[in-house]
């Protein structure tokens, strides 16, 4: 069983993944943490972003963890997790999502995995997991998102909301939700609202 979760940024996608996948039992996995992991290696080694040729030599040792407690991202044995959520990664990453080889290399990673599992990010139901049984697909309105991410960001709320609706844009070819996949609008839920939503589809 393949549970897809989709949605914009800063919709809550991987707080939720993980609560429902901690409900199911099964592993999570974000997917936006590969397309991170590919910006941090391509920014400190002075690459390119637009370049494929130039990223793809740095990813053979990159590896995604799927642990309950949470994803890990490993480049050998370094342990690049906790340098994918900077300001600077946040501004990179559209421009190597773009590239149709990064996105072969992030999906080829994704369904070596074994499931069951919950995935998410921006396309796991229309084109990593089309055939998955159960999509959802989050949302909320932009203040809401930059509110919820100022808790995560050292930038005020104005100068994040700037940046989500800009990442949205760029990252519009791989944002529609799949045709059967349930919209939540997340803006008036809590988390545990979202989760409890989503389990009660599922059953
Ligand atoms: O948490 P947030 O929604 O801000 O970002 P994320 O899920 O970590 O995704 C970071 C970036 O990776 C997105 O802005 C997209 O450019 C890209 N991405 C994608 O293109 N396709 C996916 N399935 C997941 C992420």
């Amino acid at each position: 069983m393949i549970v897809t979760i989709d949605g914009v940024a800063a919709s809550g996608k991987s707080s939720v993944s993980s609560g429902v996948a901690q409900a199911l039992g099964v592993p999570y996995v974000s997917s936006g943490l590969l397309y991170r992991a590919v910006t941090l290696l391509g920014l400190t080694a002075g690459a390119d972003l637009a370049d494929a040729s130039a990223l793809l030599p740095l990813l053979p040792g990159v590896r995604l963890e799927p642990l309950a407690s949470g994803n890990r991202v490993w480049n050998a044995d370094h342990d690049l997790t906790a340098d994918l959520h900077s300001t600077r990664v946040d501004g990179g990453v559209s421009t190597v999502a773009a590239l149709p080889e990064i996105r072969e290399w992030v999906d080829a990673q994704l369904r070596a995995l074994p499931d069951p599992l919950v995935a998410e990010g921006r396309d796991m139901g229309t084109n990593v997991f089309p055939h998955a049984p159960h999509k959802f697909y989050l949302t909320a309105s932009p203040r809401v998102r930059a509110e919820r991410r100022a808790k995560e960001r050292p930038e005020d709320i104005p100068a994040i909301e700037a940046a989500l609706t800009e990442r949205d844009r760029l990252d519009t070819t791989q944002s529609a939700p799949a045709p059967d996949a349930r919209v939540i609008d997340t803006g008036p839920l809590t988390l545990q609202g979202v989760i409890d939503t989503i389990l009660a589809d599922l059953r």
